[in-house]
């Protein structure tokens, strides 16, 4: 599995992968994240996953420091799920400069757990459309635990 953590390094890499099935994570991962990599792989020639703990997506009230992060564990089981690709950027590589610019997704952000995570989705959003413009995939797979995140 090939590692990489700059944009343009990882851009170079995905000139040749033909159709990407992209798995986006915040690392720390499990069953279900695992089953997402093994279901990519009939969606592209590449599996590409990312690992992002992602600030914008945390409230005040949310440990963001606290987040588990397995990085070495969670390498050992992408590369046993036979991911071909990992994207691991730091936050400064993602976010050089305070994120200003938001995807702002419709009101059922509010609803349900957005009722008590104000921001979070916008959070989320506004990650993965990021993520989506640097991988560029054809396919994208988010679980489906996370069922409102799913909808947004
Ligand atoms: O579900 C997650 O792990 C995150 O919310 C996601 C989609 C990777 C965005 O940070």
């Amino acid at each position: 599995m090939q590692i990489h953590s700059s944009i343009p390094e990882l851009r170079t890499a995905l000139r040749q992968s033909g159709r990407v099935a992209f798995v986006p994570t915040m690392g720390n991962l499990h069953a279900g994240h695992i089953a997402l990599m093994q279901q990519a792989r009939a969606h592209g020639d590449a599996v590409v996953a990312s690992i992002f703990v992602n600030r914008l997506q945390f409230g005040p009230n949310d440990d963001f420091d606290r987040y588990p992060r397995t990085f070495d564990a969670d390498c050992a089981q992408l590369v046993a799920a036979g991911v071909d690709l990992l994207f691991a950027p730091g936050e400064e590589e993602l976010y050089p400069e305070p994120q200003e610019y938001h995807v702002e997704p419709p009101a059922t952000q509010n609803q349900l757990d957005g009722a008590f995570r104000p921001g979070h989705f916008r959070g989320v959003a506004t990650v993965v459309l990021k993520l989506f413009n640097i991988v560029q995939p054809q396919v994208a797979l988010f679980g489906k635990k996370d069922y409102q995140q799913l909808m947004v």
